[in-house]
């Protein structure tokens, strides 16, 4: 299953609500990856208290050495991950 949350404006709830929606899917037993692609504000990271993480998602997109888990963050206690969004 994949869920794609978009919305024209900033502000209006989708980092919230991505994290509320991973956070019971992971509880009711789903693997659940989160892909930051906020061209933006990628602040899912923030959010999860990761402070800048190294691979980003443009970093994955533009190095062609990088493998995909070296940009996925993962969370033991909840099978949860996560993908940072593209950042300048
Ligand atoms: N359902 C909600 N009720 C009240 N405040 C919310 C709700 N969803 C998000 N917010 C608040 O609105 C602000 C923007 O939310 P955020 O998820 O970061 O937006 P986006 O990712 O679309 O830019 C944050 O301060 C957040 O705490
Ligand atoms: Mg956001």
């Amino acid at each position: 299953m994949a869920l794609v949350l978009v919305t024209g404006p900033g502000g209006t709830g989708k980092s919230v609500l991505t994290l509320n929606l991973a956070a019971y899917l992971a509880k009711r037993y789903y693997n659940v990856l989160m892909v930051d692609g906020d061209l933006f504000l990628p602040d899912l990271a923030d959010y999860m208290n990761l402070g800048n993480v190294k691979y980003t998602l443009h970093k994955l997109l533009t190095d062609s050495s990088l493998e995909a888990k070296a940009a996925v963050y993962k969370n033991k206690k909840q099978k949860s991950a996560f993908c940072r969004g593209i950042k300048n």
